[in-house]
């Protein structure tokens, strides 16, 4: 029997705030694309790209159009060769709105095209600075467009980052929740997107096998990986200010930790689910100043190279302040104070300019409980492991360890694996589909709640306050996998750092 089909989503305005950003163009409209051609449009979504600078809708279309033509193939969830019908008709739906974030005229504006349409749903994607985020959710709240008492649906999307901090994620929140109710608010974390991530929960929950062992009592501990190959690319200005913990680890590594470490929700709803993600985010150990200068390492890439390729260190690279105390790597060790996870650490890492591209969770085994073979060279086995692998090598494989054909007990690495590529046909996304598509069809499952945000930075917080008073920022070199000191976070537990690639 063939899967259902997907319905598509109800008609509705889509305000892209922000419309002449990157973000539109690079993900956005990519995934529209990709969402129209799968049929998962209603004939009556519209899409307005609203900015302050003049444009026309025609114009809108073919920068977009031309974006979309020329990228390459596969990356980002471009589509290979650009569908000419689907474009015209997607082309079609396409409008903009000139108009300044802070000015009334825009949210007068905004407010005639939805009372044009029929069904009076709108969303209002805020794809716009950080700093605009507050100030349109306010005046679309003032101009009454947060109203659903006519019937339409308004909900808003928020982008990351949210917040910089505890205190400011908390403002945030406290405004966003002073003109609509939670039930209105998608804040997007775009690894919850991806597959992979969505994988681990339904693996973890419909294989009766993984329960058995997911637990203390035969986890060691947890690592979780997100290097990157690249630097800050043209973000300097941003990512100065923000840094790897910032930008990484209250949002994407905390989602993959919860994912890991979450307790089965009642049902597969989005309250259920969001409640225990809240839940496991909430039980990270809070460090004490001491502690968590103790359990973090800070660095930062300098020259080095890809390969034969030589590249610059950071502090050159465009709109970072030549003497930036700025980490580009952060390693972490949490840990989770609960029943299931009491005593496992949880080690985090990411950087930018690494020898490798790898997402990845690596779950520790303890090793067998007794040396069964103590007279040989298998006296002290090695752990097992099991990997997920979430980008760019798709799957999951268990490390055993398997005896070598011959006369000698001699023991060699085996994989037990699962490779995405095998038994899917993955085509190209960019990941926004998927969160697009729950948006329009009223589905929060996979969007962060607010304490989910909170919570997560109650965790980092004390690293920020830990840090801001001292401590070491360890230089590496780019193409290499960060500082000695991120691996003694481990060696000095007798632990060491899972393989990466
Ligand atoms: C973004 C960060 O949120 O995630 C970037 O701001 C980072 O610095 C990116 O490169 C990583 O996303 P992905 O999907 O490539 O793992």
């Amino acid at each position: 029997m063939s899967a259902p089909k997907t319905p598509a989503a109800p008609p509705c305005t889509l305000f892209l705030f922000g419309a002449s950003g990157d973000l539109v163009k690079r993900l956005l409209m990519p995934a529209l694309y990709n969402l129209s051609r799968d049929g998962l449009l209603d004939r009556n979504l519209r899409i307005v790209g609203v900015d302050h600078n003049e444009s026309t809708a025609q114009a809108f279309a073919e920068r977009l159009h031309d974006f979309l033509a020329e990228r390459d193939a596969g990356g980002e969830g471009a589509p290979s060769s650009l569908d000419k019908k689907l474009w015209a008709s997607l082309a079609k739906r396409l409008d903009y709105q000139t108009g300044d974030f802070l000015s009334a005229d825009t949210y007068q504006a905004v407010g005639e095209r939805i009372a044009q349409t029929e069904h009076g749903n709108a969303i209002f994607y805020l794809a716009t600075s950080p700093r605009f985020f507050p100030e349109v959710a306010k005046r679309l709240g003032e101009s009454g467009l947060l109203d659903e008492s006519a019937g339409g649906f308004r909900r808003i999307v928020v982008e990351k980052p949210f917040g910089t901090d505890l205190a400011s994620a908390q403002a945030l929140n406290a405004c966003l929740l002073s003109v609509m109710s939670e039930r209105q608010i998608y804040r997007i974390d775009h690894y919850l997107g991806k597959e992979t991530v969505q994988n681990i929960l339904v693996s973890r929950f419909s294989n009766g096998l993984f329960e058995s062992f997911w637990n203390n009592h035969y986890i060691d501990h947890v690592q979780i990986t997100a290097a990157e190959t690249v630097g800050v690319e043209t973000r300097g200005a941003f990512y100065d200010n923000t840094g790897a913990l910032r930008d990484m680890v209250p949002n994407h590594l905390f989602q993959l930790l919860a994912m890991v470490a979450m307790e089965p929700p009642a049902a597969f709803g989005a309250d259920a689910v969001r409640g225990e993600k809240a839940k496991v985010i909430g039980a990270i150990r809070p460090w004490s100043s001491k502690l968590a200068l103790k359990n973090s390492v800070r660095g930062q890439y300098a020259a080095g190279k890809q390969g034969r390729k030589a590249l610059g260190g950071y502090r050159e690279e465009d709109n970072v302040e030549p003497a930036s105390q700025t980490e580009t790597y952060v390693a972490l060790k949490v840990m989770i104070d609960n029943w299931r996870w009491a005593g496992v650490p949880f080690y985090l890492r990411t950087g930018k300019r690494m020898s490798v591209r790898d997402t990845e969770i690596a779950i520790c085994f303890k090793p067998a409980p007794y040396a069964q073979f103590r007279d040989s060279a298998l006296a002290r086995p090695k752990p097992n492991y099991l990997k997920i692998q979430i980008q760019p090598n798709e799957g999951m494989w268990f490390d055993l360890q398997a005896k070598r054909p011959g006369p000698e007990l001699i023991t060699q690495n085996v994989e037990l694996g699962f490779a995405y590529k095998d038994f899917f046909q993955m085509t190209p996304a960019t990941g926004y589909e998927t969160l697009i598509y729950d948006c329009l069809t009223g589905d929060q499952t996979l969007f962060q709640r607010a304490d989910n945000i909170e919570n997560g930075w109650r965790a980092v917080q004390p690293f920020l306050d830990a840090w801001a008073q001292g401590g070491e920022v360890h230089e590496y070199p780019a193409g290499e996998d960060g500082p000695a000191a991120g691996d003694e976070l481990l060696t000095r537990d007798k632990r060491q750092w899972h393989d990466l690639g």
